[in-house]
């Protein structure tokens, strides 16, 4: 079996709290691969069967930092070469991955793959959250929901437009041949007074929401800000990572990454409340969407036949970068 074109990008599959002592299964596009701790706590990631009879390895267990099958004991390490205990001069090989941990992530790919890593820590914010969401929809369906902000005003709680001012908010889409942006901006909704006051927001100011989509892997970065009615920028700005994984068909896995402006004495002591106060609001945006997705009529990912809005601008641009960088890499450059 040839190694799966998609995993020719770089994969957040698993937060690094999320891999012990014990082997952990995930699954990417209907590929199942078994993640291990081997030696000096370095990752292994193997194709999730045994290249013997196909055992699951993911049922195995670590002994001196390989990985046992269950089924006859056959030990693989890191990079899956293999020992066979009854025929100790032959060789065995299990399909192996490139597998690093950065920024509490285990990240994968194929391996000996040349590419890009997609990630790095923001200069200038800090991190309030990273939160793994599973959503029973496919991938395209829910990409669409995080690529249109016409939803926030009905759907979401706090980071979203006012919803009688729709019709003012300005929209911009830029394309690349990697990338699609969207810029939007418009009224802030209306919001409880401790958020705006803790965030230093007045009760007329725009929100910003700037975000651009990538496809090696599908993820997407958002600048997310307001400003006063004179434009003036406010100090506190939202950086949030989207990682978009298809699990299994209808399944879609997404990776967050949530970061805010640093503030070196904060107000009143009030970082002690933004954090945990961020990182509840994210949570709770995130379940809103993924309750109205799943909730869709139909979860066909064909956009053919859908009345879509000027909101929807960048849907079909998509679309068709998904076709043509993830699931074809060697066509494109990152
Ligand atoms: S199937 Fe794994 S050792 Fe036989
Ligand atoms: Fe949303």
């Amino acid at each position: 079996m040839a190694p799966p074109d998609f995993l020719n990008h770089w994969h957040p599959v698993l937060k690094s709290s999320g891999l012990r002592k014990t082997p952990v299964k995930i699954r990417l596009n209907d590929t199942d691969i078994v993640l291990f701790r081997g030696e000096f706590d370095r990752i292994g990631a193997l194709l999730d069967a045994c290249p013997h009879r196909r055992m699951q390895l993911n049922l195995g267990c670590i002994k001196n930092d390989r990985l046992i099958c269950p089924y006859h004991g056959y030990e693989y390490n890191i990079s899956g070469e293999g020992k066979i205990p009854g025929s100790e001069n032959r060789k065995i090989q299990a399909r192996n991955f490139d597998a690093i941990e950065r920024s509490g992530i285990i990240w994968i790919k194929n391996a000996n793959v040349p590419a890009i890593f997609p990630f790095h820590e923001p200069d200038g914010y800090r991190r309030i959250a990273l939160a793994h969401h599973k959503i029973k929809a496919p991938l395209p369906l829910v990409l669409d929901n995080f690529s249109e902000v016409e939803h926030t005003s009905q759907v979401h709680a706090f980071l979203g437009y006012d919803a009688e001012k729709m019709n003012e908010i300005e929209i911009k889409l830029e394309t690349s041949e990697n990338s699609v942006r969207l810029f939007n901006k418009g009224q802030q909704k209306k919001v409880p007074g401790i958020i705006r006051w803790s965030l230093n927001l007045g009760t007329s100011d725009y929100f910003i929401d700037d975000w651009t989509t990538f496809f090696s892997p599908i993820h997407a970065v958002y600048d997310q800000y307001w400003t006063d009615l004179n434009g003036n920028v406010r100090k506190d700005k939202l950086k949030v990572y989207v990682f978009f994984n298809s699990t299994v068909e209808n399944q879609t896995e997404l990776f967050t990454f949530l970061y805010m402006t640093t503030r070196p004495f904060g107000k009143f002591g009030l970082n002690l409340f933004i954090k945990p106060a961020m990182k509840i609001i994210l949570n709770m945006e995130v379940q809103r969407d993924k309750k109205m997705i799943e909730q869709l009529a139909e979860k066909t990912p064909e956009i053919k036949g859908m009345k879509l809005s000027r909101f929807d601008q960048a849907l079909v641009h998509i679309r068709n970068r998904i076709e043509k960088i993830y699931l074809r890499k060697e066509n494109h450059s990152n």
